[in-house]
């Protein structure tokens, strides 16, 4: 796939230069909570190299979802703390994010200077695509990067609508996960496998139909392996699983089965507090209230041993409830297993979940890919267009 590349870009000096990240992380107490790889973290590699080029930066993302309202909550400004430190500058904000002020923001902007505007979606016309509002975020600029591969499977005026009014670009992040992600579509090495956790399985089913021929194995842990038990007949206790994902799951079964490696012993919790009583077992033990947490010993051993000869690895969601950190055992040995192919194996890893715990155990450089995205990668590994992709592709 060829995308139009900012790295191909000349003549930036001086030049305004507007660009959409995704910085939509969780804010607490007024401070973005943003890890050394999370998702401002490495937006900020883009923005550098235009500030060291001259460029007049603005930038644009969205942080949750305040529905066309201007809901102080929702403020980008702990978002200029974070960029401010990372950049080693003061990263100016606006306070709305289009509008008279905004122009007047962008006409005293210098060169290597950075102004980030308010949350885009303060604008209900960024959600519907809006031509005008794309027009008005064009003129602030003399041409666009997309560097926001997380919300490129949303069809939104900074992301799309923008493309028709501006020279548009693909950042240096977005550049890099569409390229390792195609890779994947080209020539996937085998053993292929795939190792899903998490909660949703409708997301997931398009992603294992698609790759079923390339793939040897799916390993399956977490609440989607509830969902699996479940429609084996099993009783779950507490456990969680998602109610829709059972007759998806039963279909898999009766197509797949020789792929699909379910849990054979899980870890099993009174609760999900840290003291809880636990036992290991198969889910047949569990009683009453009890819950699964954890993927069991003799499982984590056989994702292990399947893993070790692996050649393409995609892993998407946890395989317990790491929230705690004694129940993310079979979380943490498995981006163990992951990180130990590098050099000798294709490997990706998605979904903010799991970040934490890789970056925990150092193993963050280990990846082929940490991509930023949750949505846009489960969509782009379906197979389905990216709104955001598709407009910059030459
Ligand atoms: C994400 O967190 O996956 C992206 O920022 C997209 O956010 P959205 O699901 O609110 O569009």
């Amino acid at each position: 796939m060829r995308m139009r590349e900012l790295k191909n870009a000349t003549d930036l000096k001086g030049k305004r230069v507007l660009v959409r990240i995704d910085a939509n992380v969780p804010i607490k107490s007024g401070r973005a909570q943003d890890s050394p790889n999370g998702r401002i973290a490495r937006s900020a590699v883009g923005l550098n190299w235009l500030l060291q080029r001259g460029a007049r930066v603005i930038v644009m993302t969205h942080l949750g979802s305040p529905n066309g309202k201007h809901i102080p909550a929702y403020s980008v400004k702990p978002i200029a703390k974070r960029l401010s430190s990372l950049l080693g500058i003061r990263v100016k904000l606006a306070r709305t994010v289009v509008g008279d002020d905004v122009v007047k923001a962008v006409k005293v902007l210098q060169d290597g200077e950075i102004l980030l505007l308010e949350n885009v979606r303060f604008d209900a016309r960024e959600k519907e695509n809006s031509p005008s509002f794309a027009q008005s975020l064009a003129r602030l600029g003399d041409l666009y990067v997309n560097d926001a591969f997380a919300v490129s499977h949303r069809a939104h005026a900074s992301i799309d609508a923008i493309t028709s009014e501006l020279p548009s670009y693909a950042g240096p992040l977005l550049s890099n996960e569409v390229s390792v992600l195609s890779k994947l579509e080209k020539s996937s090495k085998r053993p292929f496998v795939l190792v899903l956790g998490g909660l949703k399985m409708t997301t997931k089913i398009p992603i294992i139909e698609r790759y079923i021929s390339q793939l040897d194995f799916v390993l399956v842990g977490g609440a989607l392996a509830n969902a699996f038990f479940v429609a084996q007949g099993k009783t779950v206790g507490s456990s969680a699983f998602e109610q829709e994902s059972i007759a998806p799951a039963r279909r898999l079964l009766e197509r797949f089965a020789d792929k699909i490696i379910l849990p054979e012993d899980v870890v099993i919790a009174s609760s999900l507090r840290r003291d809880a009583k636990c036992k290991v077992g198969t889910p047949d033990l569990i009683v009453g209230k009890q819950r699964v947490v954890d993927i069991g010993p003799k499982t984590i051993k056989r994702f292990v041993e399947v893993l070790a000869h692996a050649k393409t690895i995609v892993w998407n969601g946890p395989l317990g409830y790491c929230e705690v950190a004694t129940f993310c055992t079979g979380t943490r040995e498995v981006a163990r297993a992951i990180g130990a192919r590098t050099g000798r194996a294709l490997t990706i890893v998605g979904g903010g979940d799991t970040l934490p715990v890789i970056e925990s155990l150092g193993l963050a450089d280990k990846f082929t890919l940490l991509s930023t995205g949750g949505g846009a990668l489960l969509q782009f590994l379906s197979g389905e267009p990216l709104p955001g992709v598709e407009a910059l592709k030459t």
